[in-house]
Protein backbone atom coordinates (compact mmCIF):
# COMPACT_ATOMS: atom_id res chain seq x y z
CA UNK A 1 0.00 0.00 0.00
CA UNK A 2 2.65 2.41 1.10
CA UNK A 3 4.39 1.84 -2.00
CA UNK A 4 1.53 3.70 -4.27
CA UNK A 5 1.87 6.74 -2.05
CA UNK A 6 2.58 9.76 -4.02
CA UNK A 7 2.10 12.02 -7.01
CA UNK A 8 1.15 10.74 -10.05
CA UNK A 9 1.39 12.59 -13.47
CA UNK A 10 -0.77 11.58 -16.63
CA UNK A 11 1.79 11.59 -19.85
CA UNK A 12 -1.23 12.48 -21.74
CA UNK A 13 -3.05 15.73 -20.01
CA UNK A 14 -0.75 16.18 -17.15
CA UNK A 15 -3.14 16.16 -14.29
CA UNK A 16 -0.98 15.86 -11.96
CA UNK A 17 -2.99 13.68 -8.66
CA UNK A 18 -1.60 13.35 -4.44
CA UNK A 19 -2.80 9.58 -3.63
CA UNK A 20 -4.49 9.91 0.11
CA UNK A 21 -5.21 6.65 0.81
CA UNK A 22 -3.70 3.73 -1.43
CA UNK A 23 -5.74 0.59 -2.29
CA UNK A 24 -5.39 -2.18 -4.98
CA UNK A 25 -7.37 -0.37 -7.57
CA UNK A 26 -5.37 1.19 -11.01
CA UNK A 27 -5.44 4.91 -11.32
CA UNK A 28 -5.92 5.93 -14.64
CA UNK A 29 -6.18 9.15 -16.49
CA UNK A 30 -7.17 9.55 -19.94
CA UNK A 31 -7.31 5.79 -20.49
CA UNK A 32 -4.16 5.27 -19.63
CA UNK A 33 -2.57 3.97 -16.36
CA UNK A 34 -0.73 7.09 -14.25
CA UNK A 35 2.63 6.33 -13.46
CA UNK A 36 4.31 7.77 -10.24
CA UNK A 37 6.80 10.20 -10.20
CA UNK A 38 9.99 9.31 -8.27
CA UNK A 39 11.16 11.28 -5.40
CA UNK A 40 14.08 12.66 -5.86
CA UNK A 41 16.29 13.77 -2.39
CA UNK A 42 19.43 15.11 -3.81
CA UNK A 43 19.93 18.53 -5.60
CA UNK A 44 21.51 18.44 -8.75
CA UNK A 45 22.69 21.93 -10.31
CA UNK A 46 21.60 25.54 -9.99
CA UNK A 47 18.23 24.82 -8.85
CA UNK A 48 17.33 24.05 -5.39
CA UNK A 49 14.40 21.43 -4.77
CA UNK A 50 15.39 19.73 -1.30
CA UNK A 51 12.42 20.97 0.93
CA UNK A 52 14.08 22.79 4.18
CA UNK A 53 11.64 21.80 7.35
CA UNK A 54 12.17 24.43 10.14
CA UNK A 55 10.27 24.38 13.45
CA UNK A 56 8.76 28.25 14.22
CA UNK A 57 6.60 29.11 17.48
CA UNK A 58 3.18 29.18 15.26
CA UNK A 59 4.20 25.43 13.93
CA UNK A 60 6.61 24.25 11.11
CA UNK A 61 7.58 26.01 8.38
CA UNK A 62 9.01 24.51 4.90
CA UNK A 63 10.35 25.83 2.47
CA UNK A 64 12.21 24.69 -1.45
CA UNK A 65 15.11 24.75 -1.24
CA UNK A 66 18.04 26.10 0.53
CA UNK A 67 18.18 28.84 -2.10
CA UNK A 68 14.29 29.77 -3.00
CA UNK A 69 13.32 28.09 -5.88
CA UNK A 70 11.91 30.43 -8.37
CA UNK A 71 7.90 30.89 -8.55
CA UNK A 72 7.94 32.47 -12.60
CA UNK A 73 5.13 31.84 -14.85
CA UNK A 74 6.30 28.73 -16.33
CA UNK A 75 8.67 27.14 -13.73
CA UNK A 76 7.01 27.56 -10.17
CA UNK A 77 7.17 24.79 -6.94
CA UNK A 78 2.97 24.38 -7.13
CA UNK A 79 2.54 21.58 -4.23
CA UNK A 80 4.42 21.63 -0.79
CA UNK A 81 3.45 18.23 1.52
CA UNK A 82 4.12 17.53 4.95
CA UNK A 83 4.12 14.19 5.90
CA UNK A 84 3.78 13.66 10.16
CA UNK A 85 5.46 10.48 11.67
CA UNK A 86 0.84 9.35 11.85
CA UNK A 87 0.45 9.51 8.37
CA UNK A 88 -1.60 12.18 7.94
CA UNK A 89 -0.25 14.48 5.09
CA UNK A 90 -0.68 18.46 5.10
CA UNK A 91 -0.52 20.31 2.55
CA UNK A 92 -0.58 23.89 0.27
CA UNK A 93 -0.86 24.61 -3.25
CA UNK A 94 1.04 27.83 -4.63
CA UNK A 95 1.01 29.54 -8.14
CA UNK A 96 3.13 31.87 -9.41
CA UNK A 97 4.98 34.80 -7.69
CA UNK A 98 4.15 33.03 -4.04
CA UNK A 99 7.04 32.45 -1.89
CA UNK A 100 7.89 28.91 -2.20
CA UNK A 101 7.05 28.07 1.24
CA UNK A 102 3.94 27.15 3.24
CA UNK A 103 3.65 26.93 7.07
CA UNK A 104 1.63 24.27 8.81
CA UNK A 105 0.19 23.79 12.48
CA UNK A 106 2.17 20.71 13.50
CA UNK A 107 3.47 19.99 17.01
CA UNK A 108 5.82 17.30 15.72
CA UNK A 109 9.21 17.43 15.74
CA UNK A 110 10.91 18.23 12.88
CA UNK A 111 12.94 14.95 12.62
CA UNK A 112 10.31 12.57 12.74
CA UNK A 113 8.38 15.04 9.68
CA UNK A 114 8.76 14.75 5.89
CA UNK A 115 7.88 17.21 3.27
CA UNK A 116 7.98 16.23 -0.79
CA UNK A 117 7.32 18.97 -2.79
CA UNK A 118 6.24 19.25 -6.84
CA UNK A 119 7.89 21.46 -9.54
CA UNK A 120 5.93 21.98 -12.43
CA UNK A 121 9.44 21.54 -14.49
CA UNK A 122 11.70 19.14 -12.67
CA UNK A 123 9.06 16.96 -10.93
CA UNK A 124 8.74 15.71 -7.33
CA UNK A 125 11.29 15.97 -4.12
CA UNK A 126 11.25 15.14 -1.04
CA UNK A 127 13.75 15.98 2.38
FE1 LIG B 1 12.46 23.47 -10.57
Amino acid sequence: MAEKDGLYRCSICGNVISVIEAHDGEIVCCGKPMEILSEKTMDQGQEKHVPVIEKNESGIKVKVGEVPHPMEEMHFISLIQLIRPDGVVMGKRLKQGDKPEAEFCCLADTEDLKARIYCNVHGVWKN
